[in-house]
């Protein structure tokens, strides 16, 4: 069904791995494409609670954006290859209201690590390196680098990450809270499916509700405290939160149905 991505869905979780080895799972538009059809689908489908993003093969997550693509584009064709790509994938992923967690197998560059960063957190190989080059390259991060770089890492970390174009390791990483844990590369997706099984003990309404208002806190001219307490509101209208609440009182494991 796609060309240069795999999907599959395994008890809740569905892993989407990018699979262009040849060029380091190097985000060409059709892949960008795919990964949005990918994502699309598995957020619309009741059975995925969660989504792992990862790369095929062990060195790389994603080595960035395929320069051989855009290397002699215009002024006009580089403003809407950002906009494109922020709109159809790196945002698109960050609103998502099925969790994203980004497994980062070895290197994630450029639009590899914008794409990471997209995701709602991060694990690593202990093998990983990321970092965004491209004023290596004469340009910018375009995919959102230059604003979720420094929200996660802290403005000094990102400008330097940026202005060098070096790369970090994964305890570097670990240490920045650029990725939450760093594990040996046999361990990556165990680990990642962990933390899914983890969250898909909660209730998924509440979660989605979560990532709203943590995201509305990085939006101009949205108050995300006003968002919480909106989201907030509308959880005690939810099916979750009465099965929540009366499984407590009821001191039993709560089953939740998801509405
Ligand atoms: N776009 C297009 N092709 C890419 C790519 C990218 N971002 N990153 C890697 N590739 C391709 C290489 O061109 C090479 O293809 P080829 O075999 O047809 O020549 C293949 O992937 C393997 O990469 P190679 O450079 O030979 O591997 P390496 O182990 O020597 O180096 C990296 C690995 C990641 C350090 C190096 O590939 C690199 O610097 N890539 C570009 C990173 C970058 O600047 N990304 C930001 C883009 S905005």
């Amino acid at each position: 069904m796609y060309t240069n991505i795999l999907t599959t869905q395994n008890q809740g979780v569905t892993t989407i791995t990018i699979n262009r080895p040849s060029k380091l799972n190097a985000l060409n538009k059709e892949t960008i494409q795919e990964l949005h059809a990918a994502f699309r689908v598995a957020d619309l489908d009741a059975e995925t609670k969660v989504i792992i993003i990862t790369g095929t093969g062990e060195k790389a997550f994603v080595a960035g954006a395929d320069i051989s693509e855009f290397a002699d584009f215009s002024v006009a064709e580089g403003g809407s290859l950002a906009a494109k790509g922020q709109e159809i994938l790196f945002d698109f992923v960050a609103n998502l209201s099925t969790p994203v967690i980004a497994a980062v197998n070895g290197f994630a560059l450029g639009g590899g690590l914008e794409l990471a960063m997209a995701a709602h957190f991060r694990i690593a190989s202990d093998n990983a390196k990321m970092g965004l080059p491209e004023v290596s390259l004469g340009v910018i991060p375009g995919y959102g680098g230059t604003q979720r770089l420094p929200q996660l890492v802290g403005k000094g970390r990102a400008m330097e990450m940026i202005m060098t174009a070096g790369m970090i390791d994964a305890q570097q990483a670990l240490q920045y809270g650029l990725v939450n844990h760093v594990t040996a590369q046999e361990e990556l997706i165990p680990l990642a499916e962990k933390l899914a099984g983890k969250i898909m003990r909660n209730s998924s309404v509440a979660i989605s509700a979560a990532i709203k208002s943590i995201n509305d806190g990085y939006v101009d001219g949205v108050n995300g405290y006003t968002t919480e307490i909106e989201q907030f509101g509308n959880c005690f209208g939810t099916e979750d939160f009465k099965e929540g609440t009366t499984a407590f009182l009821e001191k039993r494991k709560a089953d939740f149905p998801g509405k």
